[in-house]
């Protein structure tokens, strides 16, 4: 037994509600995939011809975030390695373009996976792309089997390094004598291929695989099956994963989303010293996601849009309402003169508020004024946490250090 320290109290009031973290993980791996049962039959029935060294056609998956693409190709890859455990007939590579992100990267990485000899190991860098690509083809071709590479989002690869890859993997088989390969493709944006040439999209999409968002009730079922290994009995409220699914549900179908509230709402709840997880504690999950994201794109904004920002803060803060776009406008103007940085024109100002609009950082309303034309009411919508974040953003330092002259006062 360790000496009591200062962790004592947090770990033992923290590991009471959940049986196994790791499962609700997004990087575990279930036994079973609930209501992907179909698309994992779709692959398999196109890929079955490998373990007869057959060349399976290539398959291109489509399906928005979330929607299981990455936990099914992860399924049938453990599945095949079950079926041909020495892979004699078949080999099965994988290799995530947004983690590797070059084409020599993603060329080393599927390379490295095939070639076992120390020895005869591609070096990180120095070699063309010609030359990783040749080495390749050679081992590839040196026993007769298929190999099949699963190219997870390749429209990241595609944003940062254009076709080259596909057109290598895809061409391939032209130089290959006795082995042959097929490609998989995962993707969340279809658009890219548009952007392919006609032979390579052809090539890449001869099969395609669209996998459709989860509604409520797949959701649930999801979220059942993976309640059923991470929590004891009686730990859950009855209420718990219906919500978790509704709100996912709504927003996309996306399954990570609903697995990471609960996984959420379980840590709050042991954080609070909770012994069962209820309604309550996603609702602050849900909070503390939205959060999360709002501030990741407030962080992002530029000065200018962070200075319009602060202006609708301190407006709101001097009750100034309804506020208009010259009443930002007005307090704009005086925070860049105060920080000593330049001001945009006012119609630049306005399309700033449009776009905080557009984020759901403020609320831009559209009302008429009679003969003083059409202006806009301007409100805050944002918690907080995400004003203090701005108030105490570096770029306005002397913003808050500032004291207005004293005014001469006549009597
Ligand atoms: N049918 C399902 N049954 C159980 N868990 C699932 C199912 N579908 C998805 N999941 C889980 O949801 C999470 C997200 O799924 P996955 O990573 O496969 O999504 P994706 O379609 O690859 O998304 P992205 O396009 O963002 O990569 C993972 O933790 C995965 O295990
Ligand atoms: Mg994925």
């Amino acid at each position: 037994m360790a000496e009591p320290n200062i962790f004592t109290q947090y770990m033992q009031k923290r590991n009471t509600v959940v049986r196994n973290k790791k499962i609700l993980q997004s990087s575990y791996i279930p036994e079973k995939l609930p209501h992907r049962m179909d698309k994992i039959n779709e692959v398999v029935e196109i890929i079955a011809p490998a373990l007869n060294k057959d060349k399976p056609s290539n398959i291109l998956i489509i399906g928005k975030t979330g929607t299981g693409k990455t936990a099914v190709m992860n399924f049938v890859g453990k599945e095949l390695r079950k079926a041909d455990p020495n892979q004699t007939n078949c080999a099965y590579i994988y290799v995530n373009c947004e983690v590797v992100d070059t084409s020599y990267g993603i060329l080393y990485n599927i390379s490295n996976q095939i070639i076992t000899d120390p020895a005869k190991k591609i070096p990180f860098t120095g070699w063309s792309i010609d030359k990783v690509f040749a080495e390749l083809a050679e081992y590839i071709d040196k026993e007769e089997k298929v190999f099949i590479i699963v190219l997870d989002e390749i429209d990241r690869s595609f944003q940062k390094n254009g076709a080259d890859i596909f057109y290598y993997l895809t061409s391939i088989n032209e130089i290959l004598q006795i082995s042959k390969v097929s490609v998989i493709g995962i993707t969340n944006n279809a658009k890219f291929t548009e952007f392919l040439s006609p032979r390579i999209r052809s090539r890449l999409g001869e099969e395609k695989i669209i996998f459709p968002p989860y509604n409520v009730e797949q959701l649930q079922d999801i979220l059942y099956e993976r309640a059923k290994f991470a929590f004891d009995d009686g730990i859950l409220d009855d209420d718990v994963i219906p919500y978790c699914a509704a709100l996912s549900a709504q927003e996309m179908g996306d399954a990570r989303r609903a697995l990471d509230l609960l996984r959420m709402s379980a840590d709050i709840a042991e954080r609070n010293g909770d012994s069962r997880i209820t309604s309550a504690h996603v609702r602050s999950a849900k909070n503390k996601i939205e959060l999360d994201a709002v501030s990741e794109v407030v962080k992002t904004l530029t000065i200018q849009s962070k200075t319009v920002l602060l202006s609708v803060i301190l407006n709101k803060d001097e009750d100034i309402n309804p506020m208009t776009t010259g009443d930002v406008f007005t307090k704009y103007k005086f925070i860049c003169e105060v920080i000593g940085q330049s001001a945009l024109s006012q119609r630049r100002v306005a399309g700033l508020i449009s776009e905080l609009d557009m984020l759901g950082i403020v609320h831009a309303r559209v009302k008429s004024f009679g003969r003083a034309g059409r202006t806009r009411e301007i409100e805050l919508s944002t918690p907080k946490e995400i004003v203090n974040m701005i108030k105490s953003d570096d770029a306005f330092k002397d913003y808050w250090m500032y004291k207005p002259p004293k005014q001469k006062t006549f009597f």
